[in-house]
C-alpha cells in the first residue's frame, strides 16, 4: 500500500522538501513524515499587515506569498504570523511554504462576502454545495501545490461564520459558502498544532490530493451552525488524521468523493485513509461520516481510537440511488460512544441530488464494513441499516459491540436490505446480521482479512 514510485521519492529528496519520508511504502499515521523548519522566514508584519482585527490584510497576505514563491527552489520558506488579529479575505498559498501561526495569532476571515473570491465549482460536484453555480473560494486555498504546511503554536484560523450561517438560513447567499482551508490537486500537505473556529461551511477540505496529514488540530463550530463540517477528505488518498478534537454542527470527519453524475464522470476515489485517536462531536450529523457524496468511490479506511460523544449519530454511511460508486473495506475499531442518538446509521435513502440529470439507475454498492470493539453508553438506537433493494448492503460485520440503551428505547436495531455477520454484540442484533458461533467461527467474510495488495492489517 502507498507505494511511492522510486522516481518521485528521489525527486522529493533532491528538491529538498521538508517532508522526510519514512519507509516509502507505508505512509498514513503509522509512518508520518517529520516536519522540519524552513531555512527562510518572513513575518506578515513586514508586508504592512496590521493585527488590530480591523485593518483588511488580504493584499499583505497575497504579496507575502508572492514574494515567498521565489524561495521554492531554496528549501521553501515560512510565513510567520505573530500574535494579533489579522483580518483578511481569501488568499492562495504556494508550494514549499509553511504558514506558521504563533500562540495568540488569529487569522480572521472577513465578514464581508465581497472579500472572498468566487471560483468555479469542483468538477466532481458540478455545482456549489449550497447553490447551483460557482462558489466562494476558501479563506486559505492551495491549487496544484506540493509540500505545504500550516502549523504553529496553536494559533487560530477564525472564519467568523455567523454572517454566512445567517445568509444560509435566510436563503440569501449569493454563491455557495466558502471553507476555511481547501487544497485542490495538492500533494504532501500537513496541518498541525492549530485551532479552527467558526468555519462558514467546511474546516479542512483536501480535494484530489495525495498524502495529507492532519495532526493535533482543534476544530470548533457552534452546535446550531448549519452544515458545518470538520475535516473532509474528498477524492483524496493517503490521508492521516490523528490526535485531534472536532466539534461541529454537522459531520466531524466526513469522507467524500463527488456527487452523482459529476462524481461518477470524474471517477476519483477516496482511499487509504487512516484516522486515529480523535475526539468527535457532531450535533446534527455523524461524528464519522461516509458520503453522502461518494460517487467516485470510498475504500480502505481504518478508523481507530475514536471518542464520540453528544452526537446525533456516531458512525454514519449515506448514499442513494443515482450516486453510483461504492463504499467498501472500512473498519472502525476501538470506539467509545457516549450520549449518541444512533450509534451506527447506514442509509441508502440519502436523496439529495445536484440536479435532475442524475442517472436513477446508477446504484451505489456498500460492502465490507466492520465495526469492532465498540462500547457505548446512553445510546438511543443501536444501529439502523437501511439498504437499497436493488443493491443491498453486504458483509456488514459487528464484532464485540456493546451498547447500553435506556430501557425506554423501543428500537435497538433496524435492518432492511442488509446482510452480514455478528459476534458478541449487545443488544442482540437483527437476524440479518447472522450470529457467528464458536463452532463455525470464522469471520471470513468480514473486512479486513487481507488488505487490497495482500498486506494484512494488524488486528
Ligand atoms: C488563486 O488561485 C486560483 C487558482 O489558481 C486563481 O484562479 C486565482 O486568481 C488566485 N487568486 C489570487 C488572488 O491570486
Ligand atoms: C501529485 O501527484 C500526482 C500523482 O503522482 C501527479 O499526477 C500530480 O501531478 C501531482 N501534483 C502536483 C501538484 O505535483
Ligand atoms: C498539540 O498542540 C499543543 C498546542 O500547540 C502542544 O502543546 C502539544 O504538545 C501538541 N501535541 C502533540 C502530540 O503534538
Ligand atoms: C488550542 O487552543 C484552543 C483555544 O483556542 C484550545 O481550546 C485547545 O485546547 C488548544 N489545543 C491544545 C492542544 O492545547
Ligand atoms: C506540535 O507542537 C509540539 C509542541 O510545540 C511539537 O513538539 C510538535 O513537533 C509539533 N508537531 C507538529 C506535527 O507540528
Ligand atoms: C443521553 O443522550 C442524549 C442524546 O442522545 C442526551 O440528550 C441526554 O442528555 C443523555 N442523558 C444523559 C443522562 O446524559
Ligand atoms: C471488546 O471491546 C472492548 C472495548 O474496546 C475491549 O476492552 C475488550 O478487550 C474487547 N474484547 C475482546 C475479547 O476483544
Ligand atoms: C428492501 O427495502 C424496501 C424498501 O426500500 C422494502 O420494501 C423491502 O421489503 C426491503 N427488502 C428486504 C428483504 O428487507
Ligand atoms: C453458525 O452457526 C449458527 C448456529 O448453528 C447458525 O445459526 C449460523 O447461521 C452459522 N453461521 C455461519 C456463518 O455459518
Amino acid at each position: 500500500m502507498m507505494k511511492m514510485p522510486v522516481g518521485l521519492f528521489l525527486l522529493l529528496a533532491l528538491s529538498n522538501v521538508v517532508f522526510l519520508l519514512g519507509k516509502e511504502d507505508d505512509w498514513e499515521c503509522n509512518n508520518k513524515p517529520t516536519l522540519h523548519s524552513r531555512p527562510h522566514s518572513v513575518s506578515i508584519a513586514e508586508f504592512g499587515a496590521i493585527g488590530d482585527g480591523k485593518t483588511l490584510n488580504t493584499l499583505a497576505f497575497q504579496n507575502a506569498i508572492f514574494y515567498l514563491k521565489s524561495f521554492a527552489d531554496k528549501g521553501g520558506a515560512q510565513l510567520y504570523v505573530p500574535a494579533g488579529k489579522w483580518l483578511t479575505g481569501s488568499f492562495n498559498l504556494t508550494s514549499h511554504l509553511t504558514l506558521f501561526l504563533e500562540k495568540d495569532a488569529v487569522i480572521l476571515g472577513s465578514p464581508d462576502p465581497a472579500h472572498w473570491e468566487v471560483a468555479s465549482p469542483l468538477p466532481s460536484y458540478g455545482r456549489g454545495i449550497d447553490l447551483p453555480g460557482p462558489r466562494h473560494r476558501s479563506l486559505i486555498s492551495g491549487y496544484m501545490l506540493n509540500d505545504v504546511i500550516i502549523t504553529g503554536h496553536n494559533g487560530t484560523v477564525d472564519g467568523q461564520g455567523l454572517t454566512w450561517w445567517d445568509k444560509y438560513n435566510s436563503h440569501s447567499l449569493d454563491y455557495s459558502r466558502p471553507h476555511l482551508v481547501e487544497f485542490i490537486f495538492c500533494n504532501y500537505t500537513a496541518i498541525s498544532n492549530i485551532t479552527f473556529l467558526n468555519a462558514p461551511a467546511y474546516n479542512i477540505h483536501p480535494v484530489y490530493c495525495s498524502y495529507v496529514l492532519v495532526l493535533n488540530v482543534s476544530v470548533f463550530a457552534p452546535p446550531d451552525s448549519p452544515y458545518t463540517l470538520g475535516v473532509v477528505p474528498d477524492s483524496s488518498d493517503g490521508v492521516c488524521i490523528e490526535d485531534s478534537r472536532i466539534v461541529v454542527g454537522h459531520d466531524a470527519i466526513s469522507v467524500k468523493s463527488g456527487w452523482d453524475e459529476y462524481g461518477i464522470a470524474y471517477g476519483r476515489p477516496s482511499s487509504n485513509i487512516h484516522i486515529r485517536s480523535v475526539s468527535l462531536k457532531s450535533f446534527s450529523g455523524a461524528s464519522l461520516a461516509f458520503g453522502s457524496e461518494m460517487s467516485g468511490g470510498i475504500s480502505d479506511v481504518r478508523a481507530e481510537q475514536l471518542h464520540i460523544s453528544d452526537s446525533y449519530s456516531g458512525i454514519g454511511f449515506r448514499t442513494a440511488k443515482g450516486r453510483g460508486g461504492y463504499i467498501k473495506n472500512i473498519i472502525a475499531d476501538d470506539a467509545e460512544m457516549e450520549n449518541v442518538y444512533i450509534a451506527i446509521d447506514a442509509t441508502g435513502q440519502s436523496e439529495s441530488h445536484p440536479d435532475d440529470k442524475y442517472d436513477k439507475d446508477a446504484l451505489p454498492f456498500l460492502n465490507g464494513i466492520t465495526f469492532q470493539n465498540v462500547v457505548g453508553t446512553n445510546i438511543s438506537i443501536a444501529g439502523s441499516f437501511s439498504g437499497i433493494q436493488e443493491s443491498p448492503f453486504t458483509s456488514v460485520c459487528l464484532l464485540n459491540v456493546s451498547l447500553s440503551i435506556p430501557s425506554s428505547s423501543s428500537a435497538y436495531w433496524v435492518c432492511s436490505n442488509v446482510s452480514g455477520l455478528s459476534q458478541s454484540v449487545v443488544p442482540e442484533p437483527c437476524p440479518d446480521l447472522e450470529g457467528i458461533t464458536t463452532s463455525n467461527s470464522s469471520s471470513g467474510s468480514c473486512f479486513p482479512l487481507l488488505y487490497s495488495n495482500g498486506r494484512s492489517w494488524t488486528l
